[in-house]
């Protein structure tokens, strides 16, 4: 099988990629990422010389190069991970999230059916269902309400693609999962954010009172679950993926201090962001029953061994917050 994986020098991506050569070492996988600011080949530089392995570096709207890889290659699968990921840059500004998550979306689609490609998995996001409040779950057949730009262009990108199995019976498989972490995720979300400020004794800028809630999935569980939609799910439908894993942002912090053995004074609560969503909380119960996933990592393992990253990937980290990072931190937080 040869696998169009967009995206995959991301945090998601990366470990998909990953996951793959080695779960499925005689597969092929193909990485078309255009090396945004999020986008790191660094974060695949061990299987760089891997002989099933190609990395072509461009653009998801760029239809001639999407294209092209079609024709010097029989895709079998897309998967899109590409996409402008970060709710708090929707919010400065929402162009191009507009332009990689919906019109590029449009240009895979479109020339994944002209293809004939057999399976097309669009990765979505619970953040499509909106906000929850204090109780229940999103399922599959909850209504979108997406909240931020980001959310808005997610939701956008999945009806498209919905609507290519429906009009075109173009192969589409949605995926919505909740917040994922684990290595390689760029230390401007939640969790590596908080470790990299903490390591460097800085305030830890939590939004509002703290008490929003997500519901966290270490990356693996992700890929696994991605893994097995790919070979077994259904055409047409959407699986949510969840861990089953509530936290408060503040509870989640303050771990974080606790496991670096750093003081609580260094929480700063910061303006809230506008239209900040209060809780996901996801039904994995499709793809459990369906498909045999359950997450198997814990979040107490996990958020260790995540922790032990970035302690030991100083320098990874470091190279990102030192650039263009810099200036986006401070209009982000400092200008409140
Ligand atoms: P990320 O921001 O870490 O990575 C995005 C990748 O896409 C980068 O490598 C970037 O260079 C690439 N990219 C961006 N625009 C592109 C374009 N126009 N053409 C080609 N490549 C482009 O994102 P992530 O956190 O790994 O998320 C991956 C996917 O999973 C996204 O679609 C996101 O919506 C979804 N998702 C993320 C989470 C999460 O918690 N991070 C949860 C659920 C779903
Ligand atoms: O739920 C899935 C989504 O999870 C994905 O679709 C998105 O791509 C991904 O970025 C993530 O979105 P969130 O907005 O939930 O993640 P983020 O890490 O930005 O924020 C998590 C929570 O922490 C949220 O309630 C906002 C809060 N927060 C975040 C940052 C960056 C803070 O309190 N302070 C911060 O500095």
């Amino acid at each position: 099988m040869t696998i169009l994986v967009t995206g995959g020098c991301g945090f998601i991506g990366s470990n998909f990629v990953q996951h793959m050569l080695d779960r499925h070492p005689g597969e092929t996988v193909i990485n078309l990422d255009k090396l945004t600011y999020a986008g790191n080949p660094e974060n695949l530089s061990g299987i760089e010389n891997h002989p099933n392995y190609h990395f072509v570096k461009g653009d998801i709207c760029d239809r001639n190069v999407v294209e092209s890889i079609f024709k010097q290659n029989k895709v079998d699968a897309v998967i899109n991970f590409a996409a402008e990921s970060h709710v708090d840059r929707s919010i400065v500004g929402s162009a191009i999230f507009i332009e990689t998550n919906v019109a590029g979306t449009n240009v895979l689609l479109d020339v994944a059916r002209e293809h004939s490609v057999g399976r097309y998995i669009q990765i979505s996001t619970d953040e499509v269902y909106g906000s929850l409040g204090t109780e229940g779950k999103f399922t599959e057949g909850s209504r979108m309400h997406p909240n931020s730009p980001y959310a808005a262009s997610k939701a956008a990108a999945d009806l498209l693609a919905l609507a290519y199995h429906h009009t075109h019976g173009l192969p589409v498989i949605i995926t919505r999962c909740s917040n994922n972490y684990g290595p390689f995720q760029f230390p401007e979300k939640l969790i590596p954010l908080m470790i990299a400020r903490a390591l460097d004794d800085k305030p830890l800028p939590v939004y509002g009172d703290g008490l929003n809630v997500r519901d966290w999935l270490h990356v693996k569980d992700h890929c696994s679950a991605i893994d097995l939609i790919l070979r077994g799910g259904k055409p047409g439908e959407v699986y949510n993926i969840g861990g089953t894993n509530e936290w408060k942002n503040i509870d989640i912090v303050r771990l974080v201090l606790k496991k670096l053995g750093k003081p609580d004074s260094l929480i700063s609560f910061v303006k809230d962001r506008p239209g900040h969503d209060r809780r996901y909380a996801i039904d994995a119960a499709k793809v459990n029953r369906d498909l045999g996933w359950r997450p198997r990592i814990s979040f107490e393992k996990g958020l260790d061994e995540t922790v032990e990253w970035y302690q030991k990937h100083e320098s990874w980290w470091r190279r990102i917050v030192s650039g263009e990072y810099q200036q986006y931190y401070r209009k982000m937080y400092e200008e409140k």
